[in-house]
């Protein structure tokens, strides 16, 4: 058997990759949480991983031959993410959840040595740099609530397009790079199909959705109201690197890699037509 563990099982990418990976025959996938009884996939092993308790990461990560890491967002990430991977067995392989161009900031970044420390792990190691997630739209937490009861889709791109990607592209990735020769050392730029200006995701969600809903582009400090300390930053770096259209070129590497083509926002909202018309 293969054991791997996905840590954020119960993320955006990690309930699509432990599904992916379950069913692999031979692979018992081990999902990690901060609270581990929420962790109710059928067939997975709820396995505790706090990046706030040390004292769970042995226990996680023991005899696993793979690990797929979703990057905390928090500043101390290349150190705990360092840490983790010190105990790991040699040959474990491991695979980075971090984001479009990380490196663009330049490379004493916080996202660029979050990276480093993978490659440096002296672990086999895949990196996944994907673009923004659609399914941060269909999101309570973000824009469900607004775009379905307001009618409102409140988003900061300074006129620049977005190649969205579907989460589970990302994970059909990551499910490769875990379990199957080539993806060593690699580094993948993850997009969906096609940029989109703004207008146009409103657009798509009106018909999702069923009735209009209407962009309000907003500014980046609007978007940082209310944000303080290391969640501001990361705020600020990030809608900076949508204006400066950073988010917007399309790569091909989701067919290259999993031999599909990467799912539309379109037919992710078609996915979502339910989800969105309840709110
Ligand atoms: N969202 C996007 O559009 C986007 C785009 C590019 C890159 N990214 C990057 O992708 C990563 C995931 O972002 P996301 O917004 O999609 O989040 P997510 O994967 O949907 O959720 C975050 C996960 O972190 C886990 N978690 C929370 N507190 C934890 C703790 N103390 N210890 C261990 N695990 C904890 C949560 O699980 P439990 O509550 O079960 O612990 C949850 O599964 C981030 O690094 C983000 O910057 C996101």
């Amino acid at each position: 058997m293969t054991r791997v563990l996905v840590t954020g099982v119960r993320g955006k990418t990690g309930v699509p990759l432990a599904q992916a990976l379950m069913a692999r025959p031979g692979v018992d996938v081990l999902g990690g949480s901060s609270d581990p009884r929420t962790v109710t996939l059928e067939g997975v092993q709820p396995t505790a991983l706090s990046w706030d308790n040390e004292s769970t990461w042995a226990t996680a990560t023991g005899g696993v031959d793979a690990v797929y890491v979703v990057r905390p967002d928090r500043a101390d990430a290349p150190e705990l993410i360092d840490a983790l991977l010190t105990g790991l067995a040699a040959e474990t392989r491991v695979v980075l959840l971090s984001e479009r161009n990380a490196d663009s900031l330049g490379p004493h970044s916080w996202a660029a040595r979050t990276e480093q420390v993978v490659r440096s792990s002296g672990r086999p190691w895949t990196i996944l740099r994907p673009s923004w997630f659609m399914q941060v739209l269909t999101d309570e937490r973000f824009y469900l609530g607004p775009v379905v009861e307001e009618g409102e889709l409140a988003f900061s791109s300074g006129g620049a397009s977005v190649a969205w990607i579907d989460a589970r592209d990302i994970a059909a990735v990551a499910e490769r790079a875990l379990l199957d020769d080539g993806h060593e050392g690699q580094v993948y730029e993850l997009t969906g199909p096609e940029s989109l200006t703004l207008p146009k995701v409103a657009d798509q969600l009106s018909a999702a959705v069923g009735r209009r809903v209407t962009l309000r582009e907003t500014t980046i400090a609007e978007t940082l109201e209310g944000l303080s300390g290391f969640e501001r930053d990361l705020t600020m770096w990030t809608f900076e690197r949508v204006h400066a259209g950073d988010f917007a070129p399309v790569t091909d590497t989701v067919e290259h890699v999993t031999g599909r083509p990467a799912q539309s926002l379109e037919s992710f909202l078609t996915d979502s037509a339910a989800q969105l018309k309840r709110g």
